[in-house]
Parts: structure tokens; sequence; C-alpha cells
């Protein structure tokens, strides 16, 4: 690595120990680590994902870093302080936050994604920018932490939120991670990849979650990974249920129950819908007659099938003519 690199890398793990500290043992931190306790962090979880606080002050940052040896344009250049616009000076980009730091596949802090603690301060979530040690799209939050776990269990579990893989990794699923609030990219299943064949998608239960799983897992099917999906009641996320249900539910009823691809796409065509309304079913039943003659293997094929001549009274063979037509269109 370059040493311009090298330093940036120094700065943040220096300000990340920083932060911990400061959470864990002073009593400007004490407001921030009762609201993390009171939302079912353990002391523990903290500890291993360092995760910190940032005081609400300007120049916290600055001086800590410039007094160690830091330039401020090298601590512009790696996300951590802004210039001001009067030009005189700078200011620390992370004020009054929980502060969760990021780390590379390495394991060494390359950036931050900072909680606000009260709504009214937004955004929720306040990232790194891009900088020449962080490239968004192509982190995965605890990929480094989760590695041997994902190796030794054979499965990952990708969640949406970094909070989701905490409480998971608190419940015992410590096979999981997550992107950054960006879309899921092919860099990141060429990172999966190395580990495993086998993801386990475990998105909130909203409508940008399911989206999100859709997109997430046809990608993941395109290139050749099986993928299966964890179903949560809706309006809830991983992080939710947990608290709400406990650990070993979401273990059994959540991850272990989760559902093959077809059968969530199943599921995804019928979000959002109602199926007593002639229209919305008529439609649900194309969206899925489609699905399936794309299906390669013809038990699953006709399993499904069967399930939708059931479900919906139709008759076996208009079913099955009309999936021989969409078959040979799609040639
Ligand atoms: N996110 C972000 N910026 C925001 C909101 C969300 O970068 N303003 C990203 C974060 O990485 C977050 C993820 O999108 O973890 C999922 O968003 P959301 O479900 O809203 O957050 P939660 O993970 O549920 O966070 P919390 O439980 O703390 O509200
Ligand atoms: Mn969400
Ligand atoms: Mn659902
Ligand atoms: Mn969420
Ligand atoms: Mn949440």
């Amino acid at each position: 690595y370059p040493l311009e690199h090298q330093r940036m890398i120094d700065a943040h793990e220096l300000l990340g120990k920083l932060y911990h500290h400061l959470l864990l043992n002073t009593k400007e931190g004490a407001g921030a680590l009762d609201y993390l306790l009171s939302r079912g962090f353990t002391t523990e979880g903290i500890r291993k994902f360092k995760i910190g606080y940032s005081l609400p002050e300007w120049d916290m940052a600055v001086k800590y870093l410039t007094k160690r040896g830091f330039m401020e344009e090298e601590l512009e250049n790696a996300g951590l302080i802004i210039k001001r616009e009067s030009n005189d000076g700078f200011f620390d980009r992370f004020r009054n936050r929980i502060m969760f730091p990021l780390l590379d596949s390495k394991g060494r802090v390359i950036a931050f994604s900072a909680r606000s603690l009260d709504s009214e301060d937004s955004p929720k979530y306040l990232n790194t920018p891009e900088t020449p040690i962080f490239n968004k799209s192509s982190l995965l939050y605890n990929y480094n932490g989760a590695r041997s776990e994902i190796r030794r269990q054979g499965y990952a579990v990708l969640f949406e939120g970094f909070a989701d893989v905490i409480s998971a990794d608190q419940a015992n699923v410590k096979n999981g991670v997550a992107v950054m609030g960006t879309s899921f990219t092919k860099e990141h299943i060429q990172m999966l990849r190395r580990l495993t064949d086998t993801i386990i998608l475990c998105f909130d239960s909203d409508q940008a979650g399911i989206e999100a799983s859709n997109r997430a897992g046809s990608l993941l099917v395109d290139q050749g990974l099986e993928v299966k999906a964890a179903m949560l009641p809706k309006g809830l996320d991983p992080d939710d249920y947990i608290r709400k249900y406990g650990p070993e539910k979401f273990r059994t009823d959540v991850v272990g129950n989760a559902l093959v691809w077809t059968a969530f796409k199943l599921h995804y065509y019928r979000f959002g819908k109602n199926l007593q309304n002639e229209g919305d079913k008529l439609k649900y039943i194309e969206e899925v007659m489609n699905e399936l003659s794309k299906l390669t293997n013809p038990i699953e094929r006709d399993l499904y099938t069967r399930q939708i001549a059931e479900e919906f009274s139709l008759s076996l063979e208009v079913l099955e003519s009309q999936q021989k037509k969409l078959v040979q269109a799609e040639g």
C-alpha cells in the first residue's frame, strides 16, 4: 500500500479507538451507550464490532489527529474532516453520532458509518464518502469477521443493514454480512463466491426490502449461486424480529425456514396484490407461469404448476399448454 493510504488507515484506526473509548468509558458517551443497550446491543457486541461515539464538538477529530502528526489535507482526503466554506480551517464530519467502523477485507478501519441518536438529526446514517481507501460498492459489512463462519457453515446470510448483522451475530448467526446502503453488485458476488456458493437473503420485510431481495437474488442466480430468502412478518427487519421474538426463533423459523428461490418468486409476485381481485389474480397467475416456464428442473416446475392449479381451481392441462407456449416463445 502506498504510504498515503497507510496513513489514512492509521488515522481511522486511531480515531476509531478514541470513539470506542468515549462510548464505553466516559460520561459524555453515557447517553449513546444507553441508547445502544436499550435497543438490544450487548457490551460484548459493542466490543466485537468496535462501536463508538463521536462528541458533539466541531473539532475533536481535527485536534486529536493533527496533534498526532496528521496533516489537515490528508484527513480531508480520508473523508474525516471538511473544509470550512470561509476557507479558514476544518471541522469534523462526524459529530454526536454512534460510530460504526467499516473494515476492509484485512480487518483495517477504512471508513465509518455514523448513526444519529435522534430522528430530528438526519440523515439517519451518515457515511464516509468515496475516498482513495474506501469504495462503498465493494464493501461488505462484517466480511472480515464472518469469513471463517461462512466457510464453516457453507452459506452466508445477506442483510440490508448492519444493525441486522450485529443483532444476528448476538443471536449466534455469525455468518452475516450487509451492503452499505447501496445496491448489491457483481463485486459483492465475487467476494462472497470466494467463500461459498449459497446465500440466504434476509432483508427488511417492506416494499423496498422485497424489491431489493428480488434484485440481489436474481443477480446471484444469474451468476450461478444458490439463493434462498428468509421471510419476516411484514414491517419488521431482522433486528426488530430478534428483539421481538428472540434469537432461537430467528435461527429456526427465519433463517432455518428460508424459501428456495422459486418459492420466493411466488411470494414476491403476491406482495402488494389482492388476490381476491380478478385483475390482480390474473396478473399473478401470468407472472408465475412466466417464472415457472424458466425452470430447468421438470419436477420443480410440475410441483409449483400443480400448486397454482389447485389454489386457483384451474385445470392442469390449461396451465401446461400455456407453459409450453411460453417455453417456445423463449426459444
Ligand atoms: N442507510 C444509509 N443511509 C440512510 C439510511 C440507510 O446508508 N439514511 C443504509 C445503512 O447502511 C442501513 C441500511 O441502509 O444499515 C438499511 O436502512 P434501514 O433499514 O433504514 O436501517 P436499519 O439498518 O434498520 O437501521 P436502524 O435499525 O438503526 O434504524
Ligand atoms: Mn430498510
Ligand atoms: Mn413478506
Ligand atoms: Mn432496517
Ligand atoms: Mn433496523
